[in-house]
């Protein structure tokens, strides 16, 4: 049986090789901007999303291969999130990735542009493929809607995010943040495999919810992460969400509570994806989302 690390390493090393064939190296007044485009896109994130895709898929069928534009995809908007999320006007975060962030590195306006790059090039991929393939017209643009409703759901939690900056927030527009600006992409992300494979709409329900459990459990992570983390493990600076007092699951109900709901969250999920004949690996990415250092 193959480990989980490694098959979690090789998904990872195949969406970086693909990612790689969508980089602009040609000679062009906007060289910059598609070198900013590279910086953040290719400084080694986690590749959770794409990861995500790639393994619902594999649940129900084995040519991975065609879900890879929608995972290059998902990586695209991801980064596009971040390197907004960095900007002075959002979090002014300095670090992220290991690496200086976009507008410290290069300007703001770069970095807004190359955000828009990355988001535009996202959908244009897609449509190119669905272009240039005749096969699975309706799961592909079925999938497409999904990721612009997660765009649209991440945009929301983000706004929501900035809004409640420096302010209390109930329960619930902290459970409605988390959910929208991080777990609407890892939903979509479930989704679109699933939706991809042609999956029963049981599994794909059942699938969904999984989804809404790793989805939160991945942002408590974060949040917990964020007060007692290693920032250099972890590529990004620790203490900073209370500093500029963001209301977070720890600064709102403390680390003990908040690790306790992680551990909850993740139990469901693991739950849930249990049912699934072959579901080991989703199971261990879920208990993997729960227990990491970065
Ligand atoms: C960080 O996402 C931002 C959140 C949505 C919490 P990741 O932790 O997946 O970041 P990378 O892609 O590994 O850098
Ligand atoms: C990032 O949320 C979410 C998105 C980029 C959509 P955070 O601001 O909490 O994440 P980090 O800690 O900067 O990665
Ligand atoms: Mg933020
Ligand atoms: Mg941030």
């Amino acid at each position: 049986m193959i480990d989980f690390k490694d098959e979690l390493v090789a998904k990872s090393n195949r969406i970086n090789d693909e990612l790689k064939k969508y980089l602009k190296k040609d000679e062009c007044p906007e060289k910059i901007l598609n070198e900013a485009v590279e910086y953040s896109l290719m400084a080694g994130g986690k590749r959770i999303r794409p990861v995500l895709i790639m393994s619902t898929y594999e649940l129900f069928k084995s040519d991975v291969e065609r879900v890879l534009p929608f995972a290059v995809a998902m990586e695209m908007v991801h980064t596009f999130s971040l390197i907004h999320d960095d900007l002075p006007g959002i979090d002014n975060d300095d670090y992220r990735r290991g690496k200086l962030t976009n507008h410290k590195k290069y300007n703001e306006a770069t970095a807004i542009l190359a955000g828009d790059n990355l988001l535009n090039n996202a959908y244009n991929l897609i449509l190119n493929d669905i272009n240039n393939n005749d096969d699975c017209k309706l799961e592909k643009i079925q999938s497409l809607k999904e990721l612009s409703d997660g765009i649209d759901r991440m945009i929301a939690g983000e706004y929501v995010d900035t809004e409640f900056e420096g302010k209390e927030i109930s329960n619930q527009y902290l459970e409605y943040m988390h959910e929208n600006k991080t777990g609407a992409l890892i939903k979509a992300s479930v989704r679109i495999g699933a939706i991809m494979a042609g999956a029963d709409e049981e599994s794909i329900n059942k699938l969904t919810t999984y989804a809404e459990k790793i989805g939160l459990a991945f942002q408590v992570k974060d949040d917990i992460l964020s007060e007692i983390g290693d920032s250099k493990e972890l590529g990004k600076p620790v203490g900073n969400d209370r500093e500029r007092g963001k209301c977070t699951y720890t600064t709102k109900y403390g680390l003990e509570e908040a690790q306790k709901m992680l551990k909850e969250i993740t139990e469901d999920a693991v739950n849930i994806i249990s049912s699934f004949d072959n579901g080991d690996f989703l199971k261990e990415l879920a208990l993997y989302i729960a227990n990491r250092n970065k």
